[in-house]
């Protein structure tokens, strides 16, 4: 076990375990989307997790961070929340806000960390840049929302977990990037329909069933 500091708080926690996974399991909360428990290695793509670890120059992501003894974190500082809140700013620049019409609505990670943040969903500061590129609703039971996803990739790397490739990819490049589903129609249809764990992972409202809109 590592024995730790984290807002003058001790915490224990298991030695290999990333710093984000050991402060959420000590009610510990840290912004975060891209990270799932079991990852052997964290995308870092949010940019929300940051922490200050004392005797490091910068802000860190504790995603990627492995506990260790003696070490002195701090989850709230000034220059966390001000590197949080751009990176969630950001995010939410390319995020269409509809929430009334959503499924995620009030179960939503996006609306959870606007709460934290003390922030509010729209960007104060930045023009909304949504993507051109259409929803997609060629799949049997599922639909796409390009302009609801936040590219945090939990998706593609559950589908794996699941079904030891991935059914759903990411498609584009840079600012274009769009999520997408991969294969022809009557094979996802026999896979997904039994599984929709990609539904249930999505920490927003982009992968909804055909019923829901
Ligand atoms: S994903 Fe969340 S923030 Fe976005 S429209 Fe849906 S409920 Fe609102
Ligand atoms: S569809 Fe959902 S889980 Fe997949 S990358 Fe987009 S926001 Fe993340
Ligand atoms: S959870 Fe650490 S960068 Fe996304």
């Amino acid at each position: 076990m590592a024995k730790f500091m984290v807002d003058n708080k001790t915490v224990e926690a298991n030695e290999g375990i990333t710093l984000l996974r050991a402060c959420l399991e000590n009610d510990i909360y840290i912004p975060n989307l891209c990270w799932i428990k079991g990852m052997a290695d964290a995308p870092v793509s949010c940019r929300l997790c940051f922490v200050e670890i004392e005797g490091q120059p910068q802000p860190v992501s504790s995603c990627k961070i492995k506990v260790k003894d003696d070490m002195v974190v701090k989850t709230d500082g000034p220059s966390v929340r001000r590197l949080q809140k751009t990176a969630f700013q950001l995010l939410m620049s390319a995020h269409e806000i509809n929430c009334k019409v959503c499924p995620a609505n009030k179960k939503c990670e996006l609306q959870k960390i606007a709460r934290f943040l003390k922030t509010g969903l729209k960007p104060k500061r930045m023009e909304p840049h949504l993507k051109e590129a259409s929803d997609s609703t060629s799949h049997p039971c599922l639909d796409l929302h390009v302009n609801r996803c936040v590219l945090c990739g939990r998706c593609i790397y559950t589908c794996i977990q699941k079904h030891d490739q991935a059914l759903i990819t990411f498609a584009k490049r840079g600012i274009d990037t769009i999520i997408r589903f991969y294969g022809a129609s009557e094979a996802l249809s026999a896979t997904c329909s039994e599984c929709l764990a990609c539904v249930a992972i999505c920490p927003v409202g982009a992968i909804t069933l055909k019923s829901e809109k």
